[in-house]
This record gives structure tokens, sequence and C-alpha cells, in this order.
């Protein structure tokens, strides 16, 4: 019997119509275009504005503009992965609502929380679930309703972060392709640097936490940047190392969309050329699980069966990690 790897076989995505652009951004905190342009690379983010509204709707948009591309039944779904940092609620597990939507009826679901990670570390999981034999359909979504937890009167995270959700389907491959490699870590000294306060079981939400803005992100930027930078370069080489690949081999870098410098010191890094650095942070920010299904599907078209696609992200906790996967159509 040949080894099972598992592969992604569609994709799908869904952003939200509101654009929040840098011009916008100026009139609502102290910045400025050519700031956020040079120090980040992003133009403008998606916003889902509708009240009542949360990460599950965007979520399901994604997963029913996959199903409706790979024209597969819903009930033959085995699983449903909801890679997320910003699910409807604390509890009742977003993932399960999705599936209950789209109609996976015959799978089971539960959320993955790894901040920005939390795709790559799902990718890992649906993989797993494959190669065990005993799923043939995984669906991973990765969806992120940022702007649920941003302060928009702070700076330092407002101009970063935007919504979004996009979705993968990985399926059983008996030619060797999809994922070939994976190098995840995590370190919990990442915990001070990047985090919300309140509204957990340390700090339970109270008038007061809402009161000193304590249900919002936390940044510490710097910190977070020299982390990302070491952290994502550190294992993107390392992967490239231990599968023997040459810059020449790796034909695409598949990178969280944080921040355009973060990117391009891991592409430099691997020493790719920019044409095969996949970038989108421009149009969308960072979308924390939404960037690299984002990017999967916005670039689907240019992918070609047996390429080389090096996945790299850095989140909060802090979460990091490699992932190499051959493209299977
Ligand atoms: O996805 C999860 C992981 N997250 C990340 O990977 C994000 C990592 N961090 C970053 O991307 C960057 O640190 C930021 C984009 C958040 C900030 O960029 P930076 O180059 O690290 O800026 P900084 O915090 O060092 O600030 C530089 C200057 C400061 O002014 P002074 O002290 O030099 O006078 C800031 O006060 O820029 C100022 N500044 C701003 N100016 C205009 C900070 N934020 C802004 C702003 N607009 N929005």
């Amino acid at each position: 019997m040949n080894t099972i790897t598992a592969a992604i076989t569609a994709v799908g995505a869904y952003v939200p119509e509101f654009v929040l652009s840098n011009q916008v951004l100026e009139t609502m905190v102290d910045t400025n275009d050519e700031w956020i342009t040079t120090r980040t690379g992003i133009k403008e983010r998606r916003l889902l504005k509708e009240k009542g509204k949360g990460t599950s709707y965007m979520a399901i948009k994604a997963a029913q503009d996959l199903i409706a591309k790979a024209k597969i039944n819903p009930e033959d779904i085995d699983l449903v992965i909801m890679a997320t940092a910003t699910p409807d609620m604390p509890v009742a597990s977003t993932g399960v609502y999705v599936a209950s939507q789209i109609g996976a009826v015959n799978a089971f679901a539960f959320d993955l929380q790894a901040a920005c990670s939390s795709f790559l570390y799902g990718m890992s999981n649906a993989a797993a679930y494959i190669q065990s034999g005993r799923y043939k359909k995984v669906l991973l979504i990765g969806a992120d309703k940022m702007s649920s937890i941003i302060d928009y009167t702070d700076r330092a995270t407002c101009i970063i972060f935007g919504d979004g959700a996009g979705a993968v389907l990985f399926e059983p491959n008996y030619e060797g392709l999809g994922l070939q490699d994976e190098y995840l870590r995590s370190d919990g000294i990442g915990r001070e640097y990047l985090k919300i306060d309140a509204g957990g079981s340390i700090l339970p939400p109270s008038a007061e936490t809402v009161a000193n803005g304590q249900h919002f992100v936390f940044q510490d930027g710097k910190t977070v940047f020299k982390y990302a930078v070491s952290g994502m370069a550190d294992v993107s080489e390392k992967i490239m190392e231990r599968n023997n690949l040459t810059k020449d081999d790796v034909n695409w870098l598949v990178a969280h969309q944080a921040n355009r410098r973060i990117i391009d010191a891991t592409a430099s890094r691997m020493g790719l050329d920019e044409s095969k650095v996949l970038i989108n942070i421009q149009k969308y920010g960072n979308t924390t699980s939404a960037t690299l299904p984002l990017l999967l599907s916005d670039f689907e078209n240019q992918l070609k069966k047996g390429d080389n696609l090096i996945f790299a992200a850095f989140g909060g906790g802090f979460t990091w990690g490699s992932i190499y996967l051959k493209w299977a159509y």
C-alpha cells in the first residue's frame, strides 16, 4: 500500500466589503500613510462592521466559497478545524456552529487557538488526521475578526490588523504530494509582549477592566518584531536544510502577513528572489489566522502541481513554525 500524504485540494476565502484605508486612519489616530507603508507595507484592511456578526460569519462564507468551487458535498466532510484567536464566544465552539451551518452534518469540529500561528498549527493537525488513514476530508478554516479586540485609539495596534477568512480542504494523496515536513515551535516568554489582559480566567471581565481598556490587544511591537524576524527566518532556513532544499528548489514562500519587513527578512535568509514571495499585506493587513489561506486564495492560479511551498508564521504566545508542502493541483 502506498504511503498516505495529506494534500491541499481546494481553497476558499472571504473578506468583508468595508475598507479601512491608511488615509482614514490618519483622521482617527496620530499616524500617516507614509509611516504605515514604510514600517509595515499595509495600505488598507477589511473590517466586518455589521452588528451581531462574528468570526463564524466570515468562516462560513469562506467554507461555502470552497465547497462551491470544489463541488464537494458538505456531508462528506469528516472534520472541521476552526483556527481562530477571536471565537464568536469564549465558550461554545465556533467551529461546531460553522460545521452545522455549512451542512457538514457528519463532521466533528473544534477550535484551535495559537494566535497568529493558528492556521499553521491547524495545517499540522489536519494533515495528521488525514495521514492516520481514518479521515478523508478535513476542512481547515482560518478566520479572525480582529476589529472586535482592537482599540481604534491605539496607533500601535489599530494600523496593523484586519478581518478576514480563508479555508482549505485536506485530502489523502498517493503521489507523495502535500505536507512533507513541519517544524513547529513555542515559547511562553512571549506572553508578556502580545496579549489581552482581561476576559480570561486570571482577570475576568468587569466594569473596571473595560474602563481600563484591558479587553483590547496590547502589543510591545518592537520586542515582538525582534523575535518574529529571527524566529520565522530560523525555522524557514531549518526546514530547507533538513529537506535538502536549495533556494532554487523553493517555488513559493507563504508567510504570515504581519509586517512586510519580517517577510522580507525571512525571504532574504532563505536566499529567495522577491518574485517567489507571496504578498497581499497591502490589501488586508494582519488578519491573524486568515493570512495564509488568503494568500493561497489570491495566488491560487499561479501555483502548479508539484511546486514546493514553504509556509511560515509567527504569533503571540510565542508560537511559530514552518511547513514544507508540495502543491497538489
Ligand atoms: O502577527 C503577530 C506578531 N506581530 C508582529 O509580528 C508585529 C511585530 N511588530 C511590528 O510589526 C512593528 O514593531 C510595528 C509595526 C508594530 C511598529 O513598527 P516599529 O518600526 O517597531 O516602530 P516602533 O514601535 O519602534 O516606533 C518607532 C517610532 C516611535 O517614535 P519615536 O520614539 O522614534 O519618536 C513611535 O512612537 O514610530 C512611532 N510610531 C508611530 N508613528 C506613526 C509608532 N506607531 C506609529 C504609528 N504612526 N502608527
